[in-house]
């Protein structure tokens, strides 16, 4: 598939102000999802960067995550497994606490999605404050899979989201 270099990925996001408060700058990535050709170009760009770690198997923060998730799965001929906030799977499930500015939040998978010893390379579409991101590494870790690196489309450098990760993080654009 077509990485399209000659096509910038900054053309096809947007900064909103004051999303979803005063003062934060909002990166929206409705824009690039509805443009054929460049979606196809993230998604083809990513999987370039994603192929070496040799994944088993993707995995998806939800929900903005999935949309990253389920296409690179497509394009690298693997399944993908669901990382979602609580309550939301049937069965026996697997979850995470983890700490927030104000208080703490969950992700959950099902107990059986990922087998010891699978390497699992974890996306989501933005890298903030890496809190959810170092959550998901977490919480594929205890179900016994190997995490050689995380991607996301977009980093927000200045929060030094990377800094709480110890895996390699792929990412297609940073913002300062
Ligand atoms: C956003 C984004 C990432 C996370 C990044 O998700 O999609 O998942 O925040 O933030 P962090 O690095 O500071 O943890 P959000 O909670 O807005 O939910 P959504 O994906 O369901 O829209
Ligand atoms: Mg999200």
């Amino acid at each position: 598939t077509d990485t399209q270099d000659d096509l910038d990925l900054r053309d096809h996001i947007r900064g909103i102000p004051d999303f979803p408060k005063p003062g934060i700058l909002f990166y929206d990535i409705s824009t690039l999802l509805r443009h054929g050709p460049a979606w196809r170009a993230a998604m083809a760009r990513l999987a370039r960067l994603i192929r070496p770690y040799k994944p088993d198997l993707l995995a998806g923060i939800e929900s903005r995550g999935f949309l990253v998730a389920a296409p690179l799965a497509l394009e690298l001929g693997l399944g993908f497994v669901m990382l979602r906030k609580p309550r939301k799977l049937p069965g026996a499930t697997v979850g995470l606490d983890y700490a927030l500015e104000y208080g703490t939040d969950r992700i959950e998978m099902q107990a059986d999605a990922v087998q010891p010893g699978q390497r699992v390379v974890l996306l989501d579409d933005l890298l903030a404050t890496g809190g959810t991101m170092a959550a998901g590494i977490g919480l594929l870790r205890q179900a016994g899979a190997e995490v050689p690196a995380v991607a996301a489309l977009i980093e927000l450098a200045f929060l030094k989201g990377r800094q709480k990760l110890d895996v390699p993080c792929e990412v297609l654009l940073q913002y300062d």
